[in-house]
């Protein structure tokens, strides 16, 4: 297919308002097709379109991540270059704004792919990233959602129903194809509401929640992490593609089927394969999910 695609998700849940999310998604989805429009790379619009939806208190992730058992908002956040397949990630980060650039930090500037914790945020620091304080990332709406989990005594998904929390908020991921054919992929998240433990989840996961190969496809997930880590939720579709020929709208539903036979699994993902086709699917009753190409853009919940 001629020209760039680009597909962003913000979640995924069963009691999801998909209005609330229209204009952020199409605002987000136009600033990131210009950028490609304009020949900027996969792996550039990846992380911008992500820093967006970072910045975005509708999502989980960045600002507006949901809190710890503790009251903290540990985050994770992981990036891929289909091109070559290098790839970052930040796990369990603190005080850092944009936790996905902090990942393509560690891709490009460290020798590992996966830092944590304290360390992370010391490599951070070293690379000139300012730490911001508890404040900058807290709303009200994340402090209601984590005392009402706290009374129930639950570790609940971002958006699952059952805190009788009206308000839901997602994870984030972007997927994009550029003018060069080159697959860019993000994911990034505050993880769960009430974790403990330093938990951590698919989305930083090379494999699990995210995967780019420009021999395969793109792929970011979102919805109960230790769920898609079992079945390593983003390769498996990367290898559908691969020895399989599946499109890639059929390999996100095989995706999705075998993560609820095998895992009853509850969660959605989204694709777009080394052509520039789309493919989506989910097994809980929503994902907030759109896309945009050089003459079409499309919000889907
Ligand atoms: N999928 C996000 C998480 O489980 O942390």
């Amino acid at each position: 297919m001629k020209g760039y695609q680009l597909m962003i998700h913000g979640g995924c849940g069963d009691n999801i308002n998909p209005d609330k999310f229209h204009k952020t998604l199409e605002d987000i989805l136009i600033y990131g097709g210009n950028l490609l429009s304009r020949n900027l790379s996969a792996l550039d619009v990846v992380e911008k379109v992500s820093v967006e939806l970072e910045n975005s208190t509708l999502f989980n992730a960045g600002k507006g991540s949901v809190l710890t058992h503790d009251g903290e908002i540990e985050m994770d956040a992981a990036i891929m270059d289909g091109l070559n397949l290098n790839c970052g990630s930040a796990l369990c980060v603190q005080g850092i704004k944009n936790p996905i650039s902090l990942a393509r930090r560690i891709m490009e500037k460290s020798e590992h792919v996966i830092l944590s914790g304290k360390g992370a945020q010391e490599f951070a620091k070293d690379f000139g990233f300012k730490i911001y304080k508890k404040d900058h990332f807290l709303t009200k709406e994340r402090i209601m959602q984590w005392e009402n989990a706290k009374k129930h005594n639950k570790v609940v998904l971002d958006h699952s129903n059952n805190t009788n929390n009206e308000e839901k908020f997602g994870t984030i991921g972007a997927i994009a194809r550029d003018n060069k054919g080159n697959l860019a992929a993000t994911t990034s998240t505050g993880g769960i509401v009430n974790k403990k433990y330093n938990r951590v989840g698919d989305s930083p996961i090379i494999g699990a929640g995210v995967y780019a190969d420009n021999e395969t496809c793109a792929v970011s997930t979102t919805g109960y992490g230790e769920q898609f880590l079992k079945i390593v939720a983003a390769k498996h579709a990367s290898d559908i593609i691969k020895y399989k020929s599946l499109s890639a709208q059929e390999t996100a539903n095989e995706t999705i089927k075998y993560l609820v036979t095998k895992v009853k699994g509850l969660g959605g993902i989204i694709i777009i394969d080394k052509f520039g086709n789309f493919g989506s699917a989910f097994s809980t009753k929503k994902m907030i999910h759109g896309y945009i190409t050089s003459n079409k853009i499309k919000i889907l919940t």
